[in-house]
Protein backbone atom coordinates (compact mmCIF):
# COMPACT_ATOMS: atom_id res chain seq x y z
CA UNK A 1 0.00 0.00 0.00
CA UNK A 2 1.21 3.70 -0.81
CA UNK A 3 1.66 5.62 2.10
CA UNK A 4 1.73 9.14 2.93
CA UNK A 5 4.87 11.04 2.32
CA UNK A 6 4.93 13.00 5.73
CA UNK A 7 6.52 16.57 6.25
CA UNK A 8 7.54 18.49 9.27
CA UNK A 9 7.20 22.13 8.90
CA UNK A 10 9.83 23.42 11.75
CA UNK A 11 12.28 26.51 12.72
CA UNK A 12 12.16 26.75 16.02
CA UNK A 13 11.64 30.72 15.89
CA UNK A 14 9.24 31.89 16.21
CA UNK A 15 6.84 34.12 13.82
CA UNK A 16 8.64 33.30 10.48
CA UNK A 17 5.32 31.82 8.24
CA UNK A 18 5.73 27.91 9.63
CA UNK A 19 2.22 27.80 10.48
CA UNK A 20 1.21 30.25 7.41
CA UNK A 21 3.18 27.31 5.13
CA UNK A 22 1.60 24.53 6.78
CA UNK A 23 -1.94 25.25 6.45
CA UNK A 24 -1.47 27.25 2.48
CA UNK A 25 0.66 24.10 1.36
CA UNK A 26 -1.58 21.14 2.74
CA UNK A 27 -4.36 23.46 1.03
CA UNK A 28 -2.67 24.10 -2.30
CA UNK A 29 -1.98 20.16 -2.42
CA UNK A 30 -5.24 19.26 -2.01
CA UNK A 31 -6.46 21.57 -4.03
CA UNK A 32 -3.76 19.85 -6.87
CA UNK A 33 -6.21 16.75 -6.26
CA UNK A 34 -3.51 15.57 -3.24
CA UNK A 35 -4.96 13.77 0.19
CA UNK A 36 -3.48 15.87 2.57
CA UNK A 37 -3.39 15.94 6.04
CA UNK A 38 -2.64 18.67 8.53
CA UNK A 39 -1.31 17.68 11.92
CA UNK A 40 -1.25 20.68 14.57
CA UNK A 41 1.68 20.15 16.70
CA UNK A 42 1.47 23.65 18.09
CA UNK A 43 -0.19 23.85 21.76
CA UNK A 44 -1.10 27.52 20.12
CA UNK A 45 -3.47 25.89 18.07
CA UNK A 46 -3.03 28.45 14.96
CA UNK A 47 -3.22 26.10 12.50
CA UNK A 48 -6.20 24.52 14.19
CA UNK A 49 -7.64 28.39 14.46
CA UNK A 50 -6.63 28.49 10.51
CA UNK A 51 -9.19 26.10 9.37
CA UNK A 52 -11.86 27.75 11.69
CA UNK A 53 -11.86 25.50 14.34
CA UNK A 54 -11.79 26.49 17.83
CA UNK A 55 -9.15 24.06 20.26
CA UNK A 56 -12.41 24.61 23.03
CA UNK A 57 -15.34 22.64 21.09
CA UNK A 58 -13.34 19.62 20.53
CA UNK A 59 -13.42 16.51 22.85
CA UNK A 60 -10.60 15.70 22.13
CA UNK A 61 -6.74 16.46 20.58
CA UNK A 62 -3.48 15.12 20.10
CA UNK A 63 -2.89 15.11 23.77
CA UNK A 64 -5.70 12.49 23.99
CA UNK A 65 -4.04 10.74 20.60
CA UNK A 66 -0.30 10.33 21.61
CA UNK A 67 -0.77 10.82 25.40
CA UNK A 68 -4.31 8.53 26.34
CA UNK A 69 -3.95 6.32 23.13
CA UNK A 70 -7.10 7.82 21.33
CA UNK A 71 -7.04 6.42 17.98
CA UNK A 72 -6.51 9.68 15.67
CA UNK A 73 -9.37 8.37 13.70
CA UNK A 74 -11.86 9.37 16.68
CA UNK A 75 -9.80 13.31 17.00
CA UNK A 76 -9.70 13.69 12.72
CA UNK A 77 -11.34 16.09 11.45
CA UNK A 78 -12.55 16.36 7.84
CA UNK A 79 -15.15 18.35 5.53
CA UNK A 80 -12.85 21.49 6.49
CA UNK A 81 -11.76 24.12 3.59
CA UNK A 82 -10.11 22.49 0.57
CA UNK A 83 -10.89 19.52 1.46
CA UNK A 84 -7.95 19.45 4.01
CA UNK A 85 -8.12 16.75 7.37
CA UNK A 86 -6.80 18.04 10.32
CA UNK A 87 -5.49 16.50 13.68
CA UNK A 88 -6.49 19.36 15.66
CA UNK A 89 -4.35 21.09 18.50
CA UNK A 90 -5.28 22.05 22.23
CA UNK A 91 -3.51 24.45 24.65
CA UNK A 92 -2.97 21.11 27.07
CA UNK A 93 -0.36 20.40 24.54
CA UNK A 94 1.21 22.52 26.65
CA UNK A 95 2.23 20.01 29.76
CA UNK A 96 2.94 17.75 27.21
CA UNK A 97 6.29 17.29 27.00
CA UNK A 98 6.23 15.91 31.12
CA UNK A 99 3.25 13.52 30.07
CA UNK A 100 5.51 12.22 27.02
CA UNK A 101 8.29 11.47 29.14
CA UNK A 102 6.65 8.95 31.74
CA UNK A 103 5.69 7.00 28.87
CA UNK A 104 7.35 4.21 26.99
CA UNK A 105 8.90 5.41 23.71
CA UNK A 106 7.89 9.18 23.85
CA UNK A 107 9.78 10.05 21.07
CA UNK A 108 7.84 8.03 18.38
CA UNK A 109 4.40 8.39 19.67
CA UNK A 110 3.18 10.41 16.72
CA UNK A 111 4.58 8.19 14.59
CA UNK A 112 2.74 5.14 15.62
CA UNK A 113 0.06 6.82 16.40
CA UNK A 114 -0.52 8.35 12.76
CA UNK A 115 0.35 4.74 11.26
CA UNK A 116 -3.09 3.87 11.10
CA UNK A 117 -4.49 6.69 8.79
CA UNK A 118 -1.41 7.18 6.65
CA UNK A 119 -2.98 5.01 4.31
CA UNK A 120 -5.70 7.71 3.52
CA UNK A 121 -3.35 10.31 2.53
CA UNK A 122 -0.57 10.93 0.09
CA UNK A 123 1.18 13.78 2.49
CA UNK A 124 0.95 14.57 5.62
CA UNK A 125 1.96 18.12 6.86
CA UNK A 126 3.32 18.50 10.31
CA UNK A 127 3.04 22.47 11.98
CA UNK A 128 5.97 22.50 15.05
CA UNK A 129 5.86 24.31 18.06
CA UNK A 130 8.84 27.13 17.90
CA UNK A 131 10.41 25.25 20.61
CA UNK A 132 12.96 22.42 20.33
CA UNK A 133 11.01 20.35 22.43
CA UNK A 134 9.62 16.28 22.95
CA UNK A 135 6.79 17.54 20.32
CA UNK A 136 8.80 18.54 17.42
CA UNK A 137 11.04 15.42 17.92
CA UNK A 138 7.64 13.58 17.75
CA UNK A 139 7.35 15.77 14.21
CA UNK A 140 10.96 14.70 13.30
CA UNK A 141 10.73 11.37 14.27
CA UNK A 142 7.34 11.04 12.26
CA UNK A 143 8.47 12.48 9.25
CA UNK A 144 10.06 11.44 6.25
CA UNK A 145 11.48 15.20 5.20
CA UNK A 146 11.30 18.60 6.87
CA UNK A 147 10.54 21.86 5.32
CA UNK A 148 12.60 24.96 7.05
CA UNK A 149 10.33 28.65 6.65
CA UNK A 150 12.91 31.36 6.83
CA UNK A 151 12.44 34.92 6.92
CA UNK A 152 14.92 37.11 5.03
CA UNK A 153 16.68 39.02 7.67
CA UNK A 154 19.42 39.57 9.87
CA UNK A 155 19.93 36.26 11.96
CA UNK A 156 18.00 34.36 10.10
CA UNK A 157 20.80 31.36 9.83
CA UNK A 158 20.78 32.12 13.57
CA UNK A 159 19.62 29.07 15.59
CA UNK A 160 19.90 26.84 13.11
CA UNK A 161 23.07 24.89 13.80
CA UNK A 162 20.78 23.97 16.88
CA UNK A 163 18.13 23.18 14.37
CA UNK A 164 20.04 21.06 12.19
CA UNK A 165 21.94 19.09 15.28
CA UNK A 166 18.30 18.60 16.54
CA UNK A 167 17.25 17.05 12.82
CA UNK A 168 21.08 14.76 13.55
CA UNK A 169 19.85 13.55 16.80
CA UNK A 170 16.46 12.35 15.68
CA UNK A 171 18.25 10.48 12.55
CA UNK A 172 20.82 9.06 15.06
CA UNK A 173 17.92 8.34 17.64
CA UNK A 174 14.74 6.95 15.91
CA UNK A 175 14.86 8.04 12.11
CA UNK A 176 17.60 7.60 9.90
CA UNK A 177 15.87 7.97 6.43
CA UNK A 178 14.57 11.71 7.68
CA UNK A 179 15.62 14.58 4.64
CA UNK A 180 15.19 18.50 4.17
CA UNK A 181 13.06 18.62 1.93
CA UNK A 182 14.06 22.13 1.07
CA UNK A 183 14.38 25.70 2.98
CA UNK A 184 11.67 28.06 2.50
CA UNK A 185 11.91 31.87 1.94
CA UNK A 186 9.00 33.48 3.51
CA UNK A 187 7.93 37.25 3.60
CA UNK A 188 9.80 38.33 1.05
CA UNK A 189 10.01 41.53 0.36
CA UNK A 190 11.99 42.42 -2.80
CA UNK A 191 12.00 45.91 -2.44
CA UNK A 192 14.38 46.16 0.50
CA UNK A 193 17.71 45.72 -0.07
CA UNK A 194 17.79 43.50 2.83
CA UNK A 195 15.79 40.85 1.96
CA UNK A 196 18.06 40.41 -1.11
CA UNK A 197 20.95 40.20 0.64
CA UNK A 198 19.75 37.72 2.93
CA UNK A 199 18.41 35.56 0.26
CA UNK A 200 21.73 35.85 -1.92
CA UNK A 201 23.48 34.81 1.00
CA UNK A 202 20.73 32.07 1.22
CA UNK A 203 21.48 30.86 -2.19
CA UNK A 204 25.10 30.89 -1.59
CA UNK A 205 24.66 28.30 1.82
CA UNK A 206 22.15 25.83 0.87
CA UNK A 207 22.34 25.89 -2.97
CA UNK A 208 19.97 23.33 -4.05
CA UNK A 209 18.42 22.94 -0.81
CA UNK A 210 16.85 26.40 -1.29
CA UNK A 211 13.05 26.13 -1.99
CA UNK A 212 12.95 27.92 -5.61
CA UNK A 213 9.47 29.01 -4.77
CA UNK A 214 9.50 32.59 -2.60
CA UNK A 215 6.73 33.49 -0.15
CA UNK A 216 6.53 37.36 -0.98
CA UNK A 217 4.77 39.30 2.34
CA UNK A 218 1.15 39.67 1.27
CA UNK A 219 -1.49 41.10 3.18
CA UNK A 220 -4.62 38.42 2.35
CA UNK A 221 -1.96 35.52 4.15
CA UNK A 222 -1.87 37.19 7.19
CA UNK A 223 -6.18 38.27 6.80
CA UNK A 224 -7.14 34.51 6.00
CA UNK A 225 -7.03 32.86 9.51
CA UNK A 226 -9.26 35.43 11.13
CA UNK A 227 -11.96 33.75 8.45
CA UNK A 228 -11.03 30.23 9.24
CA UNK A 229 -9.80 29.82 5.85
CA UNK A 230 -6.13 29.28 4.13
CA UNK A 231 -5.38 31.66 1.86
CA UNK A 232 -5.85 29.83 -1.32
CA UNK A 233 -10.08 29.88 -0.73
CA UNK A 234 -10.17 32.90 0.47
CA UNK A 235 -8.42 34.50 -1.92
CA UNK A 236 -7.34 32.51 -4.66
CA UNK A 237 -5.97 34.83 -6.76
CA UNK A 238 -3.98 36.95 -4.35
CA UNK A 239 -0.37 36.99 -4.54
CA UNK A 240 0.55 34.92 -1.26
CA UNK A 241 -2.03 32.31 -2.42
CA UNK A 242 -0.52 31.91 -5.84
CA UNK A 243 2.85 31.97 -4.24
CA UNK A 244 1.68 28.40 -2.60
CA UNK A 245 0.40 26.99 -5.08
CA UNK A 246 3.84 27.12 -6.84
CA UNK A 247 5.21 25.80 -3.77
CA UNK A 248 3.14 23.02 -3.91
CA UNK A 249 4.12 22.38 -7.43
CA UNK A 250 7.55 22.56 -6.75
CA UNK A 251 6.86 20.26 -3.70
CA UNK A 252 4.86 17.69 -5.68
CA UNK A 253 7.57 17.61 -8.66
CA UNK A 254 10.50 17.25 -5.72
CA UNK A 255 9.21 14.92 -3.25
CA UNK A 256 6.13 13.29 -4.09
N1 LIG B 1 4.08 35.85 3.72
C1 LIG B 1 3.45 36.52 4.69
N2 LIG B 1 2.99 37.77 4.48
C2 LIG B 1 2.35 38.46 5.46
N3 LIG B 1 2.14 37.98 6.69
C3 LIG B 1 2.57 36.74 6.97
C4 LIG B 1 3.25 35.94 5.99
N4 LIG B 1 3.56 34.76 6.55
C5 LIG B 1 3.10 34.78 7.81
N5 LIG B 1 2.51 35.98 8.08
C6 LIG B 1 1.95 36.43 9.37
O1 LIG B 1 3.03 36.52 10.29
C7 LIG B 1 2.66 35.99 11.55
C8 LIG B 1 3.55 34.79 11.90
O2 LIG B 1 3.35 33.77 10.93
P1 LIG B 1 3.14 32.24 11.34
O3 LIG B 1 2.89 31.48 10.09
O4 LIG B 1 2.12 32.14 12.42
O5 LIG B 1 4.58 31.92 11.91
P2 LIG B 1 5.08 30.73 12.88
O6 LIG B 1 4.12 29.60 12.75
O7 LIG B 1 6.47 30.41 12.38
O8 LIG B 1 5.12 31.30 14.26
C9 LIG B 1 1.19 35.62 11.45
O9 LIG B 1 0.44 36.71 11.92
C10 LIG B 1 0.99 35.43 9.95
O10 LIG B 1 -0.35 35.70 9.56
MG1 LIG C 1 3.02 28.55 14.20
Amino acid sequence: MNTARAVCIINQKGGVGKTTTAVNLAAALSQLGKRALLVDLDPQANATLGFGVQPSDLRASLYEALVEDVPICEIRLTGLAAGVDLLPAHSDMTGMDIALQALDSPQTRLKSALASVRGDYEVVLIDCPPTLNQLSINGLGAAAGVIIPMQCEYYALEGLSALLDTIDMVRDAVNPALEIDGILRTMYDPRSNLTRDVSRQLVRYFDRLLLRTVIPRNVRLAEAPSHGEPATVYDASSKGAIAYQALAVEYRRRCL
